[in-house]
């Protein structure tokens, strides 16, 4: 039928993950896991989606075009395909009420949907790391989630030289934008728009800074503003000096650079005042990690949100954590060279066995079932020729540690092993294969 062939492609701002990129994908996660694992955290997942009201809620009506939302034929509820994992785990903390233990720390790697305009590094559909601690209103728990990040990144391959955590704080830049002239009720309109200042052009920014009651001297100071991050060992009177901020404001910081200190993390960190962060629910550090030569958009971000739980009708509990996304994280790693080829990261097969004659042919299943019971990552060649060199070629192709020949020795319990990285080849008695094939 004319102009239906495009549902034969996958929609726009979408991924199919064939081997390689899933291989590249399970390695992104699995550095995610081990990381949030290894600092005490605790696995977790939610619906795909929920009512729409969970973030209209917080966020007001206006999120409703950056949301996929739906009912169901015939329904009257509206839902919507979770755009981030926040509120879900916020209502999931406010279900357990007082017999959440705190804190609690939880992490999960889920898919999210944004209607977006799909472009680099923003997609319509992605996953995202998600690392919280909730309960815990202390600045080592914003230092625990920002060592998990960096940890990740770290066993990613990425150094202090490719990517930085940029920190800032809500109330300090409340306090800045008020000393400025924004009112009150117009402070998280301001938030918004430093938060979007690097995507809309400088007439917008200012014309909608006029409109915020910024004159404007104040816009040049605004824009002006933390336009060069400063190093996380900077001494307090530095920075409110350079923040023309109070030094009772800086309380939190100063905290929150002891706990950062104390995990080796000062050189992955700098202070960066025009990290504001586009969601409203963030009351305290709000911080993001970005590549160094600034060419991506941010690879995470997170921050505290101390009302959230609360006011999803749970008890007051204080939460901070991040989200970190594949999308952003691949093209950095592929930048950088740490990702190549997908197929480097697929799993290498323990043994791979070949038939040379067609009187041990029925001796393959047999074997590949014996090895495959015994934990070993087992393959044959879906080949027919006879011709050895092709044979070690696939088995090559294959990525397999050893190629298992089954030739004229089997009659007598024997096959040869050859080692694929080493070239060496012997003859294993059959009962000895599993354990010559595990031990290597
Ligand atoms: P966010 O800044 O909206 O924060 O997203 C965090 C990260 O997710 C971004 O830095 C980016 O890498 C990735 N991301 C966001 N949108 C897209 C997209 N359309 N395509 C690809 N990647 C994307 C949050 O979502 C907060 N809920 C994080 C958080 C957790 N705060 C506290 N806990």
């Amino acid at each position: 039928m004319a102009g239906s062939s495009h549902v034969y492609q996958a929609p726009r701002g979408t991924r199919d993950f064939l081997p390689d990129d899933m291989a590249v994908r399970l390695h992104i996660e699995r550095a995610w896991r081990d990381a949030a694992v290894n600092h005490g955290f605790d696995e977790i997942e939610g619906p795909t989606f929920e009512h729409l009201e969970l973030y209209t809620s917080k966020s007001g009506p206006g999120i409703v075009s950056e949301l996929f939302s739906f009912q169901r034929s015939g329904g009257e509820t509206d839902f919507a395909l979770r755009p981030e994992f926040t509120p879900t785990l916020a209502r999931m903390a406010a279900a357990q009420g007082r017999g959440l233990a705190v804190p609690t720390r939880w992490f999960s790697m889920p898919w999210h949907y944004r209607a977006e305009r799909p472009q680099r590094g923003r997609l319509r559909e992605f996953r995202q790391f998600n690392v919280d601690v909730i309960g815990d209103p202390s600045p080592a728990a914003d230092a625990d989630t920002i060592a998990v990040a960096v940890a990740a990144l770290r066993s990613l391959g990425l150094t202090h030289d490719d990517v930085q955590v940029r920190i800032s704080h809500r109330a300090v830049v409340n306090r800045i934008l008020a000393d400025l002239g924004v009112a009150d009720d117009r402070i998280t309109d301001a938030q918004d728009l430093l938060d979007k200042r690097d995507r809309i052009d400088p007439d917008a920014f200012a014309a909608k800074a006029a409109e915020l009651g910024l004159t404007d001297d104040a816009v040049a100071r605004l824009g002006a503003l933390g336009g060069d991050s400063v190093p996380a060992s900077t001494d307090p009177a530095t920075l409110a000096e350079a923040w023309s901020v109070p030094a009772d404001a800086l309380t939190e910081l100063v905290a929150l650079r002891r706990e950062l200190e104390a995990r080796g993390l000062l050189d992955a960190c700098r202070w960066d005042i025009s990290i504001v962060r586009g969601l409203a629910y963030y009351t305290g550090a709000v911080w993001e990690i970005h590549e160094t030569s600034g060419n991506e958009r941010a690879i995470a971000g997170g921050g505290r949100y101390d009302q959230l739980v609360e006011s999803f009708g749970g008890p007051s509990l204080p939460a901070c954590g991040f989200g970190m996304g594949d999308v952003v994280l691949e093209l950095v790693l592929r930048d950088r060279d740490l990702i190549t080829d997908g197929a480097e990261l697929l799993p290498r097969p323990d043994a791979f066995l070949v038939s040379m004659g067609d009187d041990t042919d029925d001796a393959v299943v047999p074997l590949l079932t014996r090895l495959r019971a015994a934990g070993l990552h087992a393959r044959a060649t879906d080949k027919t020729t006879r011709n050895l060199g092709k044979l070690i070629k696939d088995a090559n192709r294959a990525r397999a540690r050893y190629a298992v020949i089954i030739g004229e020795e089997f009659a007598d319990g024997r096959v040869v092993v050859k080692d694929l990285d080493s070239g060496d080849q012997t003859e294993v008695e059959l009962d000895q294969l599993e354990s010559r094939l595990g031990t290597g």
